[in-house]
This record gives structure tokens, C-alpha cells and sequence, in this order.
């Protein structure tokens, strides 16, 4: 394509005013359907509807016998639209069909040398395919306040894109190499499996399948150095194999990479093996000769950024900082904690505010009185805000993901009993303000404990 080309279809976009909507469709396991025969179907119906919801969950499809034997799943993705719902003439649409597979790790690279005496044995490496069943939801399960799931996954769909396209590498350079970084428990390998999901999704028509092979740094360079070497070259010829495949889309996460730097400072220093030291470098340029590759994306997480060497930092492209949760961020994982196990039955229905919806209630019309007297939307109300009030507390104790998101589980441990839970019959859970207060004394009760920590 010419560059007028490019100018002209531009032009025709800004005219239209046509915002890209990413609409995913999961099937069921043993759905036998044509993806593109689904693609069709999912196509008609959505443009038969008056407006959709972004973000939401299709329904009304199951009427449709093609879609209802075969699909488990509609879902609208979030958009850089700022209006919560769009006309059909207003959007440009892209539906992806996926059939998530279901097993888990297909090929694991362990530390182990086969000697029965050896003691660590931690898998140094793994491989899994995508779209993954385990990942499924993970997305939209984490939440983050300034929207950087948005940010990453256009930034690294639009380098792919230019790849794709064949972009002079000289001229416009992307080594494919993405660093996320943060304290610990924000949820930083969760979003790079997250991201690998959505990449299989959306980059499905160019790749025919997607893998995501996972280095877990921490066991590749533990003390097992001779071992090391001898692994990650074995782990290189897989992944050699792997990339080789042009249809195929390999995303290597390489977790906790801290480890394998501070492995390489230390061998510099003279305090480690300097075997570590080779085998470190080995992999910097094994990562090096990866990035000529189209199909591949690595992603890396650190919990110290201080403690990586800048001859890795200097090869991320993109340098994610992932901070802990906010107040607001927190009450969207609080509320879905509940909502889940409100769900499930463990705590008797009640309507949770949405965030947007208890930040009004914090600014205007409070309600006053016990809960028990009041009627369903003022209880609801009061649900909400005790909830705001409850991620303040946990946001002045700086909790991450992780902590908040075991929180009900320590509540029902410790302060409801569970005794007291009956779930799966109707109305058998405890009651939300029970929960709240479990909530609200194992908070209080992790404070105390850190304290003792300092
Ligand atoms: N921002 C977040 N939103 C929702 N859940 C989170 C968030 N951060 C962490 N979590 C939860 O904590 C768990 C652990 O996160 P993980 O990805 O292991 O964190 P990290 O790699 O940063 O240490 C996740 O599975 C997720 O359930
Ligand atoms: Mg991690």
C-alpha cells in the first residue's frame, strides 16, 4: 500500500467516526462449528442490535441454534471509545472465535539432572498453548486504575502490526521485549499471562496457534549452576523450534528476572560460580537473536527493578510500572470478591454498588440509620459505602492484589465461622454486614501483624 493509501482510508475513518469494537467469542469445549460459519452468525446478530454496551456480555444469541450449540461465551472488550455504548454506524466491528484448550502444560524443562539424591527439582521452565481454559477471565479479573491493561495491549498489538507489515527494522526499531515491574502481589505475572491470551485471541487469524513458555528465573540460576547451562541450552533449542514455526506465536515470559540478573552481577563480583556468568549472558544473546523473529514476544516481571542489570532494561521496549492498587481499584477487587461469593451463595443477596455508582452515594445523599430498618437501596447504600470505607483502610496499609484478594477467605476463617455458611441453598449464606465485619477486623488484624513484622 502506497503512502496516499494510507492517508485516504485515514481520512474516510475520521470522517466516519468509526471506533474499532473487539467482540470475543468462546466456544465450548467440544464445539465442531467452522470458526469462520460462527464468525458469520456472531457478525448478523450483533448488527441486528440497536446499540452495544462496552464493556458487557452478549445474551439473546442462545436463540440462534448455530451459536447456541456451539458457543459458551459473547464478549464486548473494553474500548478506547470514551461512551459506554455505541451505535452499529458508529463502530467498525472485529469479532474473534476461539475454542480455549484445556489441558495445561504440555512440555515442563526441569532442573533435575535425574540423580535421585538431588533436592531441587522446581521446574525452571514450562510451555503451555493459548488460548488457555486456566486463563480464561484472568483479563478482566485484574484491575488496575489507569487503565494500563488498555495501554499494553494496544502498544504491543500495534508493534506486531508493524512487524507483520515488514517495517524496515532499521529504521523503526522494537526489540519485542516488555518489562513490567512493581511490588510484589500486583498482579504482574498474572497480566503477562493475561496478555498472551488476548494476543493468541486477536493475532488468531495471522498465527495458527499461540504458546506461552514461562522461564521461571528463579529455579533457571538457583545454585545449580553446571546444571544451568546445560538447561538453558537445551530450553534455547526448544524455543528455537518452537519460533521456527512461522504460523505459530511464541510469547516467553521470563518471571522474576531479577534472579538472573543478580546471578550475573554476582558472578562479575566474583561471589558466584563464573559458569553463571556464561550462562546469563548465553541467554541475553539467545534473546538477542529472537528478536529478528516476527512470532515472538517476551515479556519479563521484576519485583526490584533496581536489582536488574542495565543490560536488560536496555532491551525492554516498554517499561511497565505496576503500582498497588488505589482506593477505587481496590473497591472494584473487593466487589468482586463479594459479588462472587455472593454468587455462589456463601453470603445471601444484596445489590453492591459499582464504583461509579458509591462515589456518588459518597458525594451526595448518605444514608443515616441501621441497616436493618431500611429498605433494599438504602441497604445497598450502606453495603457500598462500608465497603469504600473498607479499601480506604486497606490502601493506607498499601495491600496488594494478593492480599485483598485472600481476605475473604481469612474473614470466613476467622470471624464468621464457617459453621454459620451453609452455601448452595437459597438464603442459607451469612448476611453482608456479617461479612463486612469479618472484612473489616482481618484487615485490622493484618496491620497488627505487619506491625510486628517492622
Ligand atoms: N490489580 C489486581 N487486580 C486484581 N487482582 C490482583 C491484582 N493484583 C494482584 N491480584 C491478585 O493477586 C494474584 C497474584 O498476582 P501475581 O500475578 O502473582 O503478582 P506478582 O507477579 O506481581 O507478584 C493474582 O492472581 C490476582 O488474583
Ligand atoms: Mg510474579
Amino acid at each position: 500500500m502506497s503512502c496516499t493509501d494510507v492517508n485516504a482510508q485515514d481520512t474516510s475513518e475520521i470522517v466516519a467516526q468509526r471506533w474499532t469494537v473487539h467482540v470475543e467469542v468462546c466456544l465450548k469445549p467440544r464445539a465442531s462449528a467452522r470458526f469462520d460459519t460462527i464468525r458469520n452468525y456472531v457478525h448478523s446478530f450483533v448488527m441486528s442490535l440497536e446499540r452495544l454496551a462496552l464493556p458487557s456480555v452478549l445474551d439473546g444469541w442462545e436463540d440462534i441454534p448455530e451459536l447456541a450449540s456451539s458457543v459458551e461465551k459473547i464478549t464486548v472488550c473494553e474500548s478506547q471509545c470514551p461512551s459506554p455504548s455505541l451505535t452499529m454506524e458508529e463502530m467498525s466491528l472485529q469479532v474473534y472465535v476461539y475454542k480455549p484448550v484445556d489441558s495445561d502444560v504440555y512440555e515442563e524443562f526441569s532442573n533435575s539432572s535425574g540423580n535421585r539424591n538431588e533436592d531441587d527439582n522446581t521446574t525452571a521452565a514450562s510451555v503451555c498453548e493459548l488460548p488457555n481454559r486456566n486463563y480464561e477471565g484472568l483479563w478482566d479479573s485484574l484491575i488496575y486504575s489507569d487503565d494500563i491493561k488498555m495501554k499494553l495491549l494496544d502498544y504491543i498489538h500495534a508493534t506486531l502490526v508493524f512487524s507483520d507489515a515488514n517495517v524496515d527494522f532499521n529504521l523503526i526499531t522494537w526489540n519485542r521485549v516488555v518489562l513490567l515491574h512493581g511490588p510484589p502481589g500486583t498482579g504482574k505475572t498474572s497480566l503477562c499471562r493475561a496478555l498472551s491470551q488476548k494476543l493468541a485471541i486477536r493475532l488468531s487469524h495471522r498465527y495458527a496457534q499461540a504458546r506461552l513458555l514461562e522461564i521461571n528465573s528463579h529455579s533457571l540460576f538457583s545454585k545449580w549452576f553446571s546444571e544451568s547451562g546445560k538447561l538453558v541450552q537445551r530450553l534455547f533449542t526448544s524455543i528455537t523450534e518452537l519460533v521456527e514455526e512461522e504460523d505459530g506465536f511464541v510469547i516467553i515470559l521470563i518471571d522474576e528476572v531479577e534472579s538472573l540478573t543478580a546471578a550475573r552481577a554476582g558472578a562479575m563480583a566474583g561471589t558466584e560460580p563464573s559458569d553463571g556468568l556464561r550462562v546469563v549472558n548465553a541467554l541475553l544473546t539467545q534473546l538477542d537473536k529472537l528478536k529478528q523473529r516476527k512470532n515472538v514476544l517476551i515479556m519479563a516481571t521484576s519485583n526490584l527493578i533496581k536489582a536488574i542489570d542495565t543490560a536488560f532494561v536496555d532491551r525492554a521496549d516498554i517499561v511497565q510500572y505496576v503500582d498497588l492498587p488505589s482506593r477505587e481499584g481496590i473497591y472494584e477487587i473487593l466487589r468482586s470478591c463479594l459479588c462472587e461469593i455472593i454468587s455462589k451463595g456463601i453470603v445471601s443477596s444484596v445489590v453492591v454498588p459499582t464504583l461509579k455508582q458509591v462515589q456518588i452515594y459518597e458525594l451526595v445523599n448518605k444514608p443515616n440509620g441501621k441497616s436493618d430498618s431500611l429498605d433494599a437501596q438504602d441497604r445497598s447504600k450502606i453495603v457500598g459505602l462500608r465497603l469504600l470505607g473498607l479499601a480506604a483502610q486497606c490502601q493506607a496499609q498499601g495491600m496488594s492484589g494478593r492480599a485483598l484478594r485472600r481476605l475473604p477467605v481469612l474473614a470466613l476463617a476467622r470471624y464468621i465461622g464457617i459453621g454459620n455458611v451453609s452455601f448452595g441453598r437459597p438464603g442459607s449464606g451469612a448476611t453482608v454486614e456479617a461479612w463486612l465485619d469479618g472484612m473489616e477486623k482481618a484487615v485490622k488484624e493484618q496491620a497488627k501483624e505487619i506491625e510486628k513484622l517492622i
